[in-house]
């Protein structure tokens, strides 16, 4: 319940501070190359991040921390994700994956006006 009432809360502070943060965390991912790779809606090299977002959910975050940190493969296809330790810190990798996990709430809320 209590773990409940904490997602709703950090929900509600995404929708709040959505498009800044959106703003922020997308330069955040451009500055460190993640973009060379990654979009938000569409497969580059890597998968969208909008599919990203809508195969896992906040209790993955840590797993997507650890595939940021020290590479991914076999997940979304054929292509593997190198690893990124030491261009993101795991602070960095974190912000990151809770961005990206909240996008399909975003999403939601866009289709929603
Ligand atoms: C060289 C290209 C490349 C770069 C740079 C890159 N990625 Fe990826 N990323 C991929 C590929 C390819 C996959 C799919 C890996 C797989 O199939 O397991 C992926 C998967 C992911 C996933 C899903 C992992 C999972 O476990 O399902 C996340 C989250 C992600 N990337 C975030 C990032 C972030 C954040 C950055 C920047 C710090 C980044 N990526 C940089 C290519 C890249």
């Amino acid at each position: 319940m209590k773990g409940l009432k904490y997602t709703a809360f950090l929900a509600f502070i995404f929708a709040l501070a959505g498009k800044a943060l959106g703003e922020d965390m997308l330069q955040l991912a451009n500055q460190k190359g993640c973009l060379a790779c990654h979009q938000i809606d569409k497969k580059v090299v890597g998968p969208a991040w909008l599919d990203v977002s809508k195969k896992y959910t906040e209790k993955d975050i840590p797993q997507l921390v650890n595939s940021v940190l020290n590479g991914s493969m076999g997940k979304w296809g054929q292509v593997p994700m190198p690893a990124n330790k030491g261009i993101v810190t795991e602070e960095e990798a974190k912000k990151l994956v809770t961005w990206i996990i909240s996008l399909k709430n975003q999403q939601t809320k866009q289709q929603k006006k």
